[in-house]
This record gives structure tokens, sequence and C-alpha cells, in this order.
């Protein structure tokens, strides 16, 4: 399973490269708005910290042609990048499109199983499904992961499954058991999931307990 990051947010990227762990980036309209720069060059930037991960940037235009003409840019402007592009009936013939051209695709905001098997049937390498804010609209996110999960090994697609919209850790572990390929975190829940207060209780008790031997040298 792979992790990657929800941010846009450089220093909190290199904050957390070194743990080896972070294998992409999720970026979106929010995060890159969120950083108040120049968003090309932010996502260049991130392109470079992370050369061997992928980088995820969505569309912002929104009549189909348009949408088809800006992913093949913003596909351009690195070889790690996955463009999203929103899974909405119009762009449905330019996201086909764009996949037989070989464009990588992260299918964003993705609510439902049907929308998945649709996206899977085109032959989208990723697909997004949102866990949060179905939770927040009376679903149920996780259900969904399980879902998809099945849906794909059944019908054997080559789709990978990035769960998104995860806000804590206790539905990152539950998206670990329902077998999502990809979880998307925001860095708050990629800290705490590092953590347990166990552990920073069990490494006090180990060095009182050692404090006791009153030796200077080991070993
Ligand atoms: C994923 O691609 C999105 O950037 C993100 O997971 C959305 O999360 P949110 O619903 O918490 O905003």
């Amino acid at each position: 399973m792979k992790i990657f990051l929800d941010t846009a947010n450089i220093q909190l990227i290199e904050k957390w490269a070194d743990t080896g762990l972070i294998e992409g980036i999720t970026t979106n309209p929010t995060h890159l708005s969120n950083e108040g720069k120049n968003p090309v060059q932010q996502i260049l930037a991130l392109c470079d910290i992370l050369p061997s991960g992928i980088i995820s940037v969505e569309v912002v235009e929104t009549e189909p042609e348009n949408v088809y003409l800006q992913a093949r840019k913003i596909a351009l402007l690195s070889e790690n990048i996955a463009v999203k592009i929103p899974c909405h009936r119009i762009y449905y013939p330019v996201i086909k499109q764009l996949l037989n051209e070989g464009i990588f695709l992260n299918i964003t905001l993705v609510f439902s199983l049907a929308q998945g098997l649709m996206m899977a049937k085109l032959g989208a390498q990723y697909i997004s499904p949102f866990i949060g804010r179905l939770n927040d609209n009376n679903g149920n996110g996780i259900e969904l992961i399980k879902q998809l999960r099945h849906m794909l090994d059944w019908y054997d697609f080559d789709t990978q499954l990035l769960a998104a919209s995860i806000r804590d850790t206790n539905i990152f572990e539950q998206t670990i058991m329902a077998g999502a390929d990809i979880a998307t975190l925001p860095e708050n829940v990629f800290e705490e999931a590092l953590n347990h207060p166990l552990t920073d209780k069990g490494m006090n008790k180990f060095l009182q307990d050692w404090k006791k031997l009153t030796i200077s040298k080991f070993p």
C-alpha cells in the first residue's frame, strides 16, 4: 500500500520526505489556492521534491474541450504528474481521449461503485473515492472502498484505488483493512499514524528501569 501526502505545502512534504514513506502527493485547487503562490512554480517544485513519486494536479477548466487541452498541458509540466479530472459525465469522452493518448489520470470526486466501474472500464490509472465527504453526506466511505476493491479484483481491472478525504487515523486504518492501493493523508493524520501514546509510555518506563542499574557505559 502506498502513502501520499494530501497537500501542496512544500515545507510539510520536506518535513516528512526523509521517512521514506511518502510516495506521492495529491494537490487540489483548494491546496494550491491556500499556498497563494504561482501554481505552476509550486507544482514544479513539488515534482522536484519527489521525483520518483506521483504528483496529482487537478484541472480547473470546466468546458470539456478546455479540460482536455488543460489536462494535456498539465501533463507536460513533468513526467511524474497524474492529472486529476472530476468524475462527471460531461468529461467521459475527454477522459477516454486522454487515456487513449497515454495521459496518466487520477479520476477524482468518485462517490459511487458505478462511477468507479465506469472509470475502470475506460482504463483510468487511479480512481479517488472521497471517504470523508461521503461520510459528511450520510454515506459510508469505507463501505465504498470495500465495494470498489471487490469490483476491481472481481473484474480484474488494473485501475488503482486511491482513498482520499481521510480525516483521522481510525479512518486511515479502516482504509488499510478495506484494501485501498493508496491512501492520501493530510499531514496531521500522517504524523498521528506514526505514533502511539503507549510507545512513548513504554520508552519512558524502559529508560527509568534502565537507570536503576547506574552504569555509565553500555555496551
Ligand atoms: C484528494 O485528492 C483530495 O485532495 C482530498 O483528499 C480532499 O479531502 P477533504 O474532503 O478532507 O477536503
